[in-house]
């Protein structure tokens, strides 16, 4: 899978569909000679032949003919003359920011190496992978970088990351550390992000490329609801299902930068890793630092292929421990349903009604601790609320009828009125002499401190170790500002917002460590923490606050053009926008759970629920194990929208078709996707039987089927 020419001084990177070169320049510079759709392995010494000096750009000292500045460099570094962004920026203790890697060394090697404290896809088997680690050094301040990349052999994924260290005698200072360049011949491409919100969470955006800088970032302290660490590049006019995408995405939920520049020779640099704004880290001698792990896809056939491989890869190589292969039970959340107005009987009865609905896990949600009725207190006091809970006889009664029981936590938060914060007020997440501001009525918690982390976890042990609790919902429901620590010294200080993110990884990872069963849920504010950082320890996240299935359509068809649907939170709740039809129909196309009260059904709608109940199941294996084909989008159709899971044989499909809004003429042809050609289809719901051809190239006309406002309907395909 990654081979060296010796004599070319290339080295190829090849996935079973992509390939990605690397040339070790004369004067020892790596540049980026190719990424794209698999190239024979003949084929490379024309890639090395692009232009590499130009007027005003200044030269190598030793190579006139060579200017980094137009060169495809493969980890651009300050101050050498690429004007273009930077993937590295170092201090030295004179002063100067200059820095100037050359190759020393490579290696390759079966399998693929851990990132020690940070989240990172992962091969259970050494033969599934591949890694190549070319090692550059900057001769004058002797830092060294270490390039890794690793491929699969089992999908089009190319895993980067790079590990800095300090050779030299004194300290310097990284201020820009990022992950992954990609320099691209050319920018006839638009740029694809997912902005949102609260509650409007990855919106799709596409504009085409301009010359300059462009793209997105977070300063929140977490990868947040305003942009997610993921972008595409797509061939200007490439669709869903034709021309070339290039998919970005970074397994990182703190601070991130995701950049795009055009420069004057109309080529396309691509950069991320963790934001520079807000950033600086101290390498003494001998030490070094990980960068978090950057994905990248390449897709000839269009966006749909690009969100395959990363689904294909994620399920496989990022979601980890029981609940990767084990079916995940279909849940009720309290929150919803009686926000922090609950107690023991109100809860057992939710349970009740659950249970005879064929629901398997009954989740409390905020309010359980403390004294927390509303949002203003408690957070830190991990303990139970015992004049409101019998916690004891909650669990058992809930165990009794064959249920599950989960319960909510938000550990990287302080109330100012809760015991936690009048015992350690110096434990949140402030700066000398500044009053921290508030948001949501809390502080955030310093979990960058590991004595802050050992109460916080000492506190969820004592609750999860003496009562037999199945699922946690780790919620993170504010963005940081006054961002520092106690503990740094003034010229660490730049450190704090990433060893804040390796204080939330280190304590999740110690959860899931103890408590191997636990299905751990994140959460934050709904999908303000969605990315693949968080996916490595919890194998589903919340993806929104808004359950209403109509909004719903935009975030879980932006949510998928990077995340799979084993991994998103999708419930269906009391919201009357549509009928009970079409809010389990969105939801299916998740980790499926309700956010109701129970008691509050009719008798209609309960039998509606079990329908959906029988359905989940039915349809389980093919959502969370098929192949996703997004039919039509809400961003492109304003009526309708539709998409389908298709199993990975072939055999077996399931259409959803969604009318958002009517239409005088409600007639409309929908194209299925991934089917085989030759196979003969049944329709389960009509018994009608047609071709994969026929389905895929003709089209069926559909009018009935979800002919008003807010209707949905589904055809179960399955081959002869
Ligand atoms: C966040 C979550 C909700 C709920 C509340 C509880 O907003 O997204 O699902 O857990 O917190 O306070």
């Amino acid at each position: 899978m990654i081979t060296f020419n010796e004599k070319n001084r290339t080295l190829k990177l090849d996935t079973p569909c992509t390939s990605y070169v690397l040339g070790i320049r004369e004067g020892g510079f790596l540049l980026n000679l190719y990424y794209g759709q698999k190239l024979p392995d003949d084929a490379l010494w024309p890639l090395a032949r692009r232009h590499t000096s130009a007027s005003f750009s200044p030269c190598d000292p030793d190579d006139p003919s060579f200017s980094q500045d137009v060169a495809p460099m493969e980890y651009p570094t300050n101050g050498r003359g690429d004007f273009r962004v930077s993937a590295l920026s170092v201090r030295t203790g004179d002063g100067s920011s200059v820095t100037d890697l050359r190759y020393v060394s490579h290696r390759i090697f079966a399998g693929k190496p851990d990132l020690p404290g940070l989240p990172h896809l992962y091969c259970t088997d050494a033969s599934q992978c591949e890694t190549l680690e070319v090692t550059l050094r900057d001769p004058v301040t002797l830092v060294e970088a270490v390039l890794v990349y690793t491929v699969f052999c089992d999908c089009d994924v190319i895993a980067k990351h790079v590990r800095l260290t300090n050779r030299g005698e004194n300290s310097v200072k990284l201020e820009t550390a990022l992950s992954s360049c990609l320099d691209l011949p050319s920018m006839d491409y638009d740029l694809i992000t997912l902005w949102g919100r609260h509650a409007k969470e990855r919106q799709l955006e596409r504009r085409p490329l301009g010359h300059g800088l462009q793209g997105i970032q977070s300063k929140r302290g977490a990868s947040s609801h305003s942009h997610n660490p993921f972008a595409a590049l797509a061939q200007t006019g490439a669709t869903e299902t034709t021309g070339d995408v290039y998919g970005f995405n970074l397994v990182y939920s703190g601070n991130f930068t995701l950049t795009a520049e055009v420069d004057h020779n109309a080529t396309t640099r691509v950069v991320m890793g963790i934001c520079p704004t807000d950033f600086c880290w101290v390498l003494q001698s001998g030490e070094s630092f990980v960068t978090p792990e950057a994905v990248l896809v390449f897709s000839s056939e269009g966006l749909g292929g690009m969100s395959r491989s990363f689904h294909t890869c994620y399920d496989a190589h990022l979601i980890r421990g029981r609940w990767k292969t084990e079916k995940r039970p279909l849940l009720i959340n309290s929150w919803e349903a009686a926000y922090f107005d609950f107690d023991t009987d109100k809860l057992i009865s939710f349970a009740e009604r659950a249970k005879e609905l064929g629901i398997e896990m009954l989740v409390m949600d905020d309010g359980w601790f403390g004294k927390r009725n509303d949002d203003t207190t408690s957070l830190g006091d991990w303990f139970i609320n015992e004049k409101k809970l019998d916690l004891g006889r909650l669990v058992s009664s809930v165990h009794a009828l064959g249920l599950k029981f989960g319960i909510w936590y938000e550990p990287e938060m302080i109330s100012p009125d809760s015991e936690l914060f009048r015992a350690h007020p110096d434990w949140c997440v402030h700066v000398p002499n500044r009053k921290p501001s508030i948001a949501r009525q809390q502080y955030v918690l310093d979990v960058s401190r590991a004595d802050v982390r050992e109460n916080i976890f000492a506190q969820m042990c004592a609750v999860l170790k003496n009562y037999p609790i199945d699922y946690v919902k780790w919620d993170f429901n504010r963005n940081l500002s006054e961002a520092g620590s106690a503990l740094l010294p003034p010229e660490q200080s730049g450190e704090f917002f990433h060893r804040f993110v390796l204080g939330t990884y280190a304590l999740q990872d110690r959860l899931t460590r103890e408590f191997p069963d636990l299905l751990l849920e994140n959460c934050s504010g709904g999908g303000g923490r969605f990315d693949p950082g968080m996916l490595y320890y919890s194998p589903q996240i919340w993806t929104s606050d808004n359950t209403d299935p109509i909004e719903r359509l935009n975030i879980q068809f932006g949510t998928s053009l990077c995340y799979p649907a084993s991994v998103m939170g999708a419930h269906v709740s009391a919201c009357d926008r549509t009928g009970y039809r079409t809010k389990g129909d969105v939801a299916l196309w998740g980790t499926f759970g309700y956010e109701l009260d129970p008691n509050k059904l009719s008798a209609e709608e309960r039998e509606t629920v079990k329908t959906q109940v029988c359905e989940y199941h039915k349809y389980y294996d093919l959502i969370h194990t098929g192949a996703l084909y997004r039919l039509i989008s809400p961003w492109e159709n304003a009526f309708v929208c539709a998409w389908s899971f298709v199993a990975k044989d072939r055999r077996e499909a399931l259409v959803t078709v969604v009318r958002m809004r009517k239409q005088e003429s409600t007639l409309f042809h929908l194209k299925l996707q991934g089917l085989d050609p030759d196979t003969v289809y049944t329709v389960e719901e009509t018994g009608e039987r047609y071709s994969g051809a026929l389905l895929m190239y003709a089209g069926l006309e559909l009018s009935d089927e979800a002919e008003n406002d807010g209707e949905s309907c589904k055809l179960h395909l399955i081959a002869q």
